[in-house]
């Protein structure tokens, strides 16, 4: 966990928020090992801003991977307290990853709070309800 920790470091100083200036950076480990990281990127039409989770997300989709072969995701900040994801990615992260998957929170100090997807977004609305 400490590697992936260290993956989403690596990548924070890529964030492009310049607006908001609060840098985050998500780290997928994948079952067959792979890492692939995603940063917060924002725009001057503000509501266009992807947070890092979603970054790093969309980024696993498009290399081909599902569900299924995401294991955990670490998501950090420079922030002493720990990042609560957003609504948004809450939604996109109970389709596209598994809801039993590991969920890692992690400070600038390299504390680490460990959540289930699944605690993230209750009653969450899914392809069934369509
Ligand atoms: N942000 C994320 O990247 N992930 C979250 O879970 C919450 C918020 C970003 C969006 C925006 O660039 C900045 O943090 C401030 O809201």
């Amino acid at each position: 966990m400490n590697e992936l920790y260290n993956e989403a470091r690596n990548v924070l100083k890529n964030s492009y928020s310049q607006y908001s200036k609060f840098k985050v950076a998500a780290a997928i480990k994948l079952k067959n090992g792979k890492v692939i990281t995603g940063v917060n990127v924002e725009n001057a039409s503000f509501g266009l801003t992807n947070c890092a989770e979603r970054s790093a997300l969309y980024t696993a989709y498009g290399m081909g991977y599902r569900k299924d072969d995401i294991a955990e995701i670490m998501v950090t900040t420079e922030q002493d307290s720990y990042i609560s994801p957003c609504g948004a990615c809450r939604q996109v992260m109970s389709e596209l990853m598994p809801l039993d998957a590991k969920v890692h929170l992690g400070n600038n100090k390299g504390d680490i709070k460990t959540i289930l997807n699944s605690d993230l977004l209750p009653f969450a609305f899914t392809e069934g309800d369509l």
